[in-house]
């Protein structure tokens, strides 16, 4: 028995002897502001489970402070700060604040964060799935592609159907500034062919007119015959819950029309672009073409026309409804 008592006493003697050495001191104490433009139930989230290892902003509890375990604590403080520091949130730009939420949100689904021996003994750093669930929530709101409000869909739905009808613009459109002229029937034409700029949000379909169409159709497109015409329109994407796309707020739409005599001082097309729902003119002199064709010139042995004909895309059904 006596054995015993000593045996514990040593021990307990070591232990208030190690209380002399402690680790390097490291700044506890200051304070991390709420990360801007994130919820306040995120930031709760984060501030509780994340923040005592991953900001200026530490709040030990006294167990931690305990030689040894304070040691382990510093050093996972110390390397969690080193890794990711959330009092820096404010000086980063947009592009890191959303990449770290993604790879934070890795971290905790994957387990590794928060540490798991440190939430074993922190039960409130520990995540249940509630808060997961508004962690993920945040984090897919992040996303640049995010689904849109039924309102903006409605008004997207109804600006689509004017734009069939022809009715977004009733008065007269002026011609481009080299002459050309604005050509309302294409609304009427065969979707040839649509691209979706995922980078930056925007939709694309490619109308043809009719003889255009039949020049696809008899594989006579090089070069393509005259009276072709071509009418790109440029929309914003809306994302709809369920995930899939529809066009959003009208953009411009461009024209190019092949006559190869007319048109010969600009490679065999008259080409025009007018912008928004009032349908302005674009470009400010009558040569403003040379940056349209600038840019297609790539396309130099295909008649300077990028769009391979692609049929039976699902806006052309969705047009052919209307
Ligand atoms: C007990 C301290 C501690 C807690 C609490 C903690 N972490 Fe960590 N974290 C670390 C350490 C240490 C590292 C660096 C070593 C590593 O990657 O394992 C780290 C690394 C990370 C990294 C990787 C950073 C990089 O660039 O490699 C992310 C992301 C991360 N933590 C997110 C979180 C999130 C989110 C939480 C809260 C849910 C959290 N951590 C809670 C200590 C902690
Ligand atoms: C920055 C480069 C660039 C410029 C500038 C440009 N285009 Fe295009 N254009 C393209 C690309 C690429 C396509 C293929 C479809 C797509 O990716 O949107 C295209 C397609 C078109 C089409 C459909 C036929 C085809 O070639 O596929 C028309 C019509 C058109 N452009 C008209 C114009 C007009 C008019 C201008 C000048 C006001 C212009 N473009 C300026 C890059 C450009």
């Amino acid at each position: 028995m006596k054995n015993k008592n000593i045996f514990v006493l040593v021990l307990f003697g070591i232990f208030i002897g190690l209380q002399f050495f402690s680790p390097e001191k490291i700044d506890h104490g200051t304070n991390t502001p709420n990360l801007m433009n994130v919820p306040q139930d995120v930031n709760t989230i984060l501030r509780t489970s994340c923040f005592d290892c991953h900001s200026s902003e530490t709040h030990l509890r006294w167990y931690d402070k305990i030689t040894p375990a304070n040691f382990l604590v510093n050093s996972h403080i110390k390397e969690g700060r080193e890794a990711l520091d959330f009092s820096k949130w404010n000086t980063w730009p947009k592009a890191q604040r959303i990449s770290t939420m993604y790879y934070s949100m890795n971290k905790i689904l994957s387990g590794e964060m928060p540490i798991p021996s440190y939430s074993a003994v922190h039960s409130s750093a520990k995540l249940d799935d509630k808060q997961i669930e508004i962690l993920k929530k945040y984090v897919l709101s992040l996303s640049p592609r995010k689904p849109a409000e039924n309102l903006q869909l409605q008004s997207a739905e109804q600006q689509y159907n004017l734009w069939i009808k022809g009715e977004l613009k009733k008065s007269a459109v002026k011609p481009s500034p080299n002459g050309l002229n604005y050509i309302p029937d294409y609304r009427n034409w065969k979707a040839v062919s649509t691209t979706d700029r995922f980078d930056n949000g925007t939709m694309r379909i490619i109308f043809g007119n009719d003889i255009a169409v039949k020049a696809i159709r008899n594989k006579n497109t090089n070069p393509w015959p005259d009276g072709t015409v071509f009418a790109k329109t440029a929309w914003k994407q809306l994302i709809k819950q369920d995930g899939s796309i529809s066009t959003g707020e009208f953009l411009q739409v461009e024209f190019m029309v092949k006559d190869a005599e007319k048109y010969k001082k600009t490679k065999g097309w008259g080409w025009g672009r007018w912008k928004g729902n009032d349908l302005k003119p674009y470009g400010e002199t009558h040569d403003f073409d040379n940056e349209c064709i600038e840019c297609h010139k790539p396309m130099t042995n295909r008649d300077y026309v990028f769009t391979s004909p692609l049929y039976l895309i699902s806006q052309l059904t969705k047009i052919k409804k209307q």
